[in-house]
């Protein structure tokens, strides 16, 4: 069946993933590429359309990316947006200054052409802006398509080679209509079909890890997260017999975890599981150690040495499945292919050793955590898997700053039991994207029972997202809040402090470290 791809050049705007869920959200699969993609790579992929997307530089500034003009030669229609515009208009002939007026915010557009990007669309509507540089001069062929009272190119196009460029951030959801200025650009400007859905990349799926698989056998690391288990329960089905999969306690769990996975598992499934204990192994390396990528990168290796001898125990293994996803992908590979943007080291990304032996099967790694749960349903996974809150690879270690030891991944553990007992009672586990508690390396001073203290404090980290890629703090309500911090200092031993934190992503993280 006809599948149709939009590639999208990332050049580096907090907003490119938005574009990417935009298309799927019309039903276009969408894959997203740094702006050093080469023409060959892009032709692989066979885009019908092409996205550039924004992004932070100039265009007359030394260095800053620029259009290949070579994509202009794959003949596909192509949207610039933002910075993405102003280098298909760079690239076309034309000119891009600095303007006299930042706009930011709420800006009213009007339309001047209603064919093609706005075709349908009132003659005013207000778009969200976000630039300091503008179009001075059109380049031959193009026209304007829209303005507003500070910016007099706020969209250009040229009909006839179907190139096009807004000044204005369709894909956020201050653009009054933006999700339909982009299905004008999908389905009027370049015919692309509506045919994207997870049923079918299941059985896609199942047909390419058949193929991929041939005559070996795959190791599968099991945590009993929905990324994870999803994946396992998909390799099952494509390939059954031929997938150990196997749950390794890195002592870095949550309290009652082992026995959890290893039910829902036994309960539901006929899958291969081999429980492996290696606790011991992991908090032994991690003796003294604070610098959490250092944390990171030691867990992920330690992992793969275990997956390493277990796949020497399951005859032909070739093969080792992750439950990657997109954010994870994006977010530990450098955009500028420098160290510089790397914000984290995923441990089932970044933190894998070049020699390690197994091929991955990473069957998520094209699609975002709300995609991942609804796979989740449609395979009928239960709901405590389906809706249970992220918990990243290297687990408590990320949550513990300082050193990780077994008397503070006591404290953590406890603590942050405690706190998810309270928030299901009160009914409000759904709500949050995750909420979870973080054992600070400080100690305070405080008062229990006539008698001063000098003890740990503990972090409650709870944010809304939508993807892991942005997310705001919760507004946890404040006699929930009393209730976990009065539980937490009763009952954990060595804890005489509750703190909330009241940040979002930008500029912070969700988890500590
Ligand atoms: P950050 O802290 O980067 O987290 O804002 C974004 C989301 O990713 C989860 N996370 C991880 N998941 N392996 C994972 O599978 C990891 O190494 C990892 N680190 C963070 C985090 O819990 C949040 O949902």
């Amino acid at each position: 069946m006809r599948k149709d791809t939009v590639l999208i050049i990332d050049f580096g705007s907090q907003y490119t993933q938005l574009i990417a869920r935009r298309v799927r959200e019309l039903r276009v699969f969408s894959v997203v590429k740094p702006y050093t993609i080469t023409k060959a790579e892009a032709e692989k992929i066979k885009p019908k359309a092409i996205i550039l997307s924004g992004g932070p530089h100039s265009v007359y500034q030394k260095g800053a990316p620029a259009l290949k003009k070579e994509f202009l030669k794959l003949k596909v229609p192509v949207l610039g947006i933002c910075y993405g515009m102003q280098i298909l208009v760079q690239a076309k002939g034309g000119l891009v200054k600095e303007s006299k007026k930042r706009e930011y915010g709420h800006a009213k557009m009007q339309i001047d052409n209603h064919q093609d990007l706005f075709f349908s669309l009132p003659k005013e509507i207000s778009s969200w802006m976000s630039h300091t540089d503008q179009i001075i001069e059109l380049p031959g062929g193009f026209e304007r398509f829209s303005h507003t009272a500070n910016t007099k190119f706020a969209s250009v196009g040229n009909s006839k080679k179907k190139l096009y460029g807004v000044q204005f951030h369709p894909e956020v959801i201050h653009t009054e209509l933006g999700i339909q200025i982009i299905s004008n650009f999908l389905f009027r400007i370049s015919d692309c079909f509506a045919n994207w859905q997870l049923e079918d990349f299941v059985s896609e799926q199942i047909k390419v890890i058949k193929k991929k698989v041939g005559k070996g056998n795959v190791i599968c690391g099991l945590s009993g997260g929905v990324d994870s288990s999803t994946g396992a329960v998909l390799l099952q089905k494509a390939i059954g017999k031929k997938l150990k999969c196997i749950f390794v306690n890195n002592g870095l769990l949550q309290k009652g975890e082992v026995k959890r996975v290893l039910k829902v598992f036994k309960d539901n499934y006929k899958i291969n599981l081999h429980y492996v204990n290696a606790s011991g192994r992991f908090i032994k390396k991690l003796k003294g150690v604070i610098d959490p990528e250092k944390k990171r990168k030691i867990i992920g290796h330690e992992f793969i040495d275990i997956f390493e001898e277990e796949a020497k125990q399951f005859k032909n293994a070739k093969f080792l499945m992750q439950g990657t996803l997109y954010p994870d992908v994006i977010e530990s590979i450098s955009f500028f292919g420098g160290p510089t943007a790397c914000i984290k080291s995923h441990h089932n990304v970044g933190g894998l050793p070049d020699k390690m032996k197994l091929k991955l099967i990473e069957p998520f790694r094209d699609l975002f955590k709300d995609e991942v749960r609804k796979i989740a349903q449609i395979l009928d996974l239960p709901d405590t898997i389906v809706n249970r809150h992220p918990f990243p690879g290297p687990g408590l270690a990320v949550r513990i700053l300082g050193e990780v030891n077994r008397e503070r991944l006591k404290i953590l553990r406890e603590s942050d039991y405690i706190l998810e007992k309270i928030i299901k009672q009160a009914g409000l586990y759904d709500h949050y994207w995750q909420i979870f508690a973080v054992l600070l390396p400080i100690r305070s001073v405080g008062v229990m029972g006539d008698k001063r203290t000098y003890e740990n404090a503990v972090a409650i980290r709870a944010v809304t997202s939508l993807d892991g890629m942005t997310a705001d703090w919760a507004k946890v309500p404040q006699d929930v809040l009393a209730r976990i911090s009065n539980a937490i200092i009763n009952k954990v031993r060595g804890v005489n402090r509750v703190v909330f934190d009241i940040s979002s992503k930008p500029p912070a993280t969700i988890e500590w470290e």
